[in-house]
C-alpha cells in the first residue's frame, strides 16, 4: 500500500521566517534589540511578501499540490484595532494565487509571532488577550473562503517554551536542555485562544499545530517520560481532542532519564540545528498522535532537517516518508505531507540551518530549485519512494 488518492504533497512556510521586514512584530523588536540578543536579524529574509508568486509557480511546477503559508498578525493589524485593508487584500492574493495553480492552501493564523503592541499589553497572559486574539481572527475570516486547511497556532508547546526562555534571557547549546517547560499560563491562555479562533471561524476546518518531540524513556524513565511529555506535549494534543484535524510537526527524538532530558546519544548523526539525524521521528509523532487523540485526522505540517547537504536531505526525507508510509498501512488517519521548508529562510535568530527545498540568494533573493524539491515532486506525482 502508498499513500492515498488526494493525499496532499506540500511544502511549508510561515510569515515572519520569509516575508521580510515584519517591522510592527514582538520578534523584530526582539531581534533588533542593541544587547544583540540574537545572532542574527530577520532583514528582508526571503522578501516573500513580494516574490510569492515565484514561490507559488516553483511549488507548482516540481509537482507538489499543497502550500503552507502564514498571515502575519502585525501586518494585519500593526496598531491596535487598526486592521489594514491592504494586508488583508496581499493574503487574500496569496489565497487566490493557490487555488489558480491548483495547489491547496494551508493557511496558519499565529506563528510564534505576534504584534509589538499585544505584548507589551503583557502578551498572552494579559486578561485581554484572548479578545485581541479572537478581534484579528474575525477581521481575517472574510479571506479565507476556500481555504481547506486553517492552523490557528502554531507549536503552542514551544510557543509556552519560548516565552520562558525569552525571559530566561539565555540560550543554552544543549538541545535537550534548550527546551524549559513551557509556561502553564501562557499553555492555558494558548488553549483558550485556540477554542475562540475556532468558534470565529465556524465551518472553515481548523486545528492546530503540535511540535512532537518523540520522547523515549531510557532506563526505565517510563513515568518521568510521561510526566515530561504531559506539559510539554500531550496536553496540547488533548486540547484539539475535538478539532477537525491535528497538525504533526516532528524533526527528531528527545531521550528521557529519571532525571531529565539526555544529551543526544554518544557519536549520533547531528543536523546543523545540533538534532539527531532521526527520520524515524516522523512515524513514531503521527502514532503517538492517533494513540493519544483517536479520530483526529493528520496533517503532517512540518518535517525536514537543516542540512547544507542535499542529497542528505533527500535521504532524511525518504526515510520520514516510510515511516509515514507504514503507519498509513496500520491505519493511521493522515492527509497529507508539508515539508519544512519550501525556503532556506529565517530560523528565529540565524540564517545558518537551511531547512530549504529552495535556496534563496541572500542579496538578490533569486531562488535556486534543489534537487530534493524536485525529488519530492517525483515522489508527490508516482507515490513511490525512489
Ligand atoms: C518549527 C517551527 O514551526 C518553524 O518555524 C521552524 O523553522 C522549524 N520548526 C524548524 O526549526
Amino acid at each position: 500500500m502508498g499513500f492515498p488518492d488526494g493525499f496532499l504533497w506540500g511544502a511549508a512556510t510561515s510569515a515572519h521566517q520569509t516575508e521580510g521586514n515584519n517591522v510592527a512584530s514582538d520578534f523584530w523588536a526582539l531581534e533588533n534589540r542593541p544587547d544583540g540578543f540574537l545572532p542574527e536579524r530577520s532583514g528582508d529574509a526571503c522578501d516573500s511578501y513580494h516574490r510569492w508568486p515565484d514561490d507559488l509557480d516553483i511549488v507548482r511546477d516540481v509537482g507538489l499540490n499543497a502550500y503552507r503559508f502564514g498571515i502575519e498578525w502585525a501586518r494585519i493589524e500593526p496598531v491596535e484595532g487598526q486592521v489594514s485593508r491592504a494586508a488583508l487584500a496581499h493574503y487574500r492574493r496569496v489565497i487566490e494565487g493557490c487555488l489558480e495553480r491548483g495547489l491547496a492552501p494551508v493557511v496558519t493564523l499565529h506563528h510564534f509571532t505576534s504584534p509589538l503592541w499585544f505584548s507589551k499589553a503583557g502578551g498572552w497572559t494579559d486578561a485581554g488577550a484572548i479578545e485581541r486574539f479572537r478581534r484579528y481572527v474575525r477581521a481575517v475570516r472574510p479571506i479565507l473562503d476556500g481555504v481547506p486547511w486553517v492552523c490557528t497556532i502554531n507549536e503552542p508547546n514551544m510557543l509556552a517554551m519560548m516565552a520562558n526562555m525569552v525571559r530566561r534571557e539565555k540560550r543554552s547549546e544543549n538541545v535537550a536542555g534548550a527546551m524549559p517547560p513551557p509556561d502553564p499560563a501562557v499553555a492555558d491562555a494558548l488553549t483558550e485562544a485556540h477554542r475562540a479562533a475556532r468558534e470565529e471561524l465556524g465551518p472553515v476546518r481548523t486545528g492546530w499545530t503540535v511540535a512532537n518531540q518523540n520522547f523515549e524513556a531510557v532506563d526505565g524513565a517510563e513515568a518521568e517520560r510521561d510526566e515530561w511529555a504531559w506539559s510539554r506535549e500531550d496536553r496540547f494534543l488533548d486540547a484539539a481532542r475535538d478539532d477537525d484535524f491535528i497538525g504533526v510537526q516532528a524533526y527528531t527524538r528527545v531521550r528521557i532519564g529519571k532525571a531529565g532530558a539526555l544529551p543526544e546519544p554518544d557519536g549520533a548523526r547531528r543536523t546543523i540545528t545540533g538534532w539527531e539525524f532521526y527520520p524515524a521521528a516522523l512515524g513514531n509523532a503521527v502514532r503517538h498522535t492517533a494513540e493519544r487523540i483517536p479520530g483526529v485526522p493528520i496533517l503532517v505540517t512540518e518535517n525536514g532537517i537543516a542540512t547544507r547537504d542535499d542529497a542528505e536531505r533527500i535521504e532524511y526525507t525518504r526515510g520520514a516518508l516510510e515511516g509515514l508510509r507504514a503507519a498509513l498501512a496500520d491505519g493511521v488517519d493522515v492527509r497529507g505531507y508539508l515539508h519544512w521548508s519550501l525556503l532556506d529562510n529565517y530560523e528565529w535568530g540565524t540564517y545558518a540551518p537551511t531547512f530549504g527545498l529552495v535556496a534563496v540568494d541572500p542579496d538578490t533573493f533569486a531562488r535556486t530549485v534543489k534537487p530534493s524539491a524536485r525529488w519530492l515532486g517525483e515522489v508527490a506525482r508516482t507515490g513511490a519512494l525512489g
